[in-house]
């Protein structure tokens, strides 16, 4: 019954007591499962705050490497867990919503993917992590905005590059590398909504803040920004800089550490371009407490992989993580 439910609904539909304190059930399922739960900055601060790790993409990817836990419980998205799983075949790895996916992701479909590759025999594929497995593993080298010019930077001079999903880091790291890459036309449905106008105004009536953003955000953003940089380079510039006011451009989750490292620094969402909630990636906030409890208590949802496109995903990680260390 459980497993059907999943199946239609891509996370356990079990009622959940509310005066159970889910943060100490979490703790003890952690020891008795020997699990490890790791967060992306995105995730609701509770789940932040109840996870073993949290970290941007590479961080996590990096964690999930080296975990010694039998259990990996991913408070993040689809190819988040599924990098986990590709680095762990043997561990279990729970998503506590199995729906969780993401927009940038869906942008690049396999089939499309590798017919667009074939028109590029000699090119090298860098992929950045935000994409399907399938995709990874018609990929050569995968990066994410953390390492993302690194590894460019890494591939000889002469060499033609194809760079995927994403059409706006892609553009950025052209400018940054001075690499003339072939770029696929995705991009992430959170990043692209940041009002530039908005922008402009809000720093009218906060003249000290900076503007800190993303690489995923349009360019038109990018441009006056005074910081850009990965969700842990965000954070890290926050600490460091001795502004007292930031813009933030990138999903809202990032606030929460923002503010628990810098309780008297002021962080203000960017605006976007409509007045709903759409810098919080509706599929990072698919994940709760709730559901991070019940996925945890039942073992459910498990993030199952064909293990050919498991294992032809993998060797583009790794090398990935060989050139991160270097
Ligand atoms: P990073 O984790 O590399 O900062 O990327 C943010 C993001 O959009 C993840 O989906
Ligand atoms: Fe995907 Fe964008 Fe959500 Fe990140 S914020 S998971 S790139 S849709």
């Amino acid at each position: 019954m459980e497993d059907i439910n999943i199946a239609i609904k891509g996370f356990l539909d079990i009622e959940v007591p509310p005066d159970l304190d889910l943060f100490a059930e979490i703790d003890t399922l952690k020891k008795e499962r020997n699990a490890i739960v790791l967060a992306h900055y995105y995730q609701e601060p509770d789940i932040q705050d109840v996870a073993d790790y949290i970290g941007d993409s590479l961080g996590l990817a990096q964690e999930a490497a080296k975990t010694t836990a039998d259990c990996i419980v991913f408070a993040g998205v689809h190819f988040m867990a599924e990098t986990a799983k590709i680095l762990n075949p043997d561990k279990k790895v729970l998503l506590p919503d199995l729906r969780a996916g993401c927009s940038l992701a869906d942008s690049a479909p396999a089939a499309e993917f590798r017919a667009f590759r074939q028109k590029y025999p000699n090119h090298l594929v860098i992929s950045y992590i935000n994409c399907s497995a399938e995709v990874k593993a018609l990929s050569d080298i995968i990066c994410t905005s953390s390492n993302a010019q690194k590894i460019v930077e890494s591939v000889p001079r002469d060499q033609g590059i194809i760079f995927a999903p994403d059409r706006n880091l892609g553009a950025y790291l052209i400018k940054r590398t001075g690499r003339d890459m072939v770029l696929w036309n995705g991009t992430c449905m959170v990043h692209e909504i940041f009002s530039l106008e908005k922008i402009m105004k809000l720093k009218v009536r906060h003249p000290e803040a900076k503007l800190i953003a993303h690489p995923e955000c349009e360019e038109a953003v990018l441009r006056e920004a005074d910081y850009i940089g990965s969700t842990t380079g965000l954070l890290k510039f926050t600490q460091t800089d001795p502004g007292r006011e930031f813009i933030v451009a990138t999903e809202t989750g990032i606030l929460h550490q923002m503010q628990l490292a810098s309780p008297d620094k002021t962080f203000i969402p960017a605006p976007p371009t409509n007045n709903c909630a759409c810098n919080d990636c509706p599929h990072m906030k698919l994940n709760t407490l709730e559901k991070l409890y019940l996925c945890m208590k039942y073992e459910k949802p498990e993030l199952v992989m064909d293990p050919v496109i498991r294992e032809a995903a993998r060797r583009p990680i790794e090398r990935m993580l060989e050139i991160s260390a270097r």
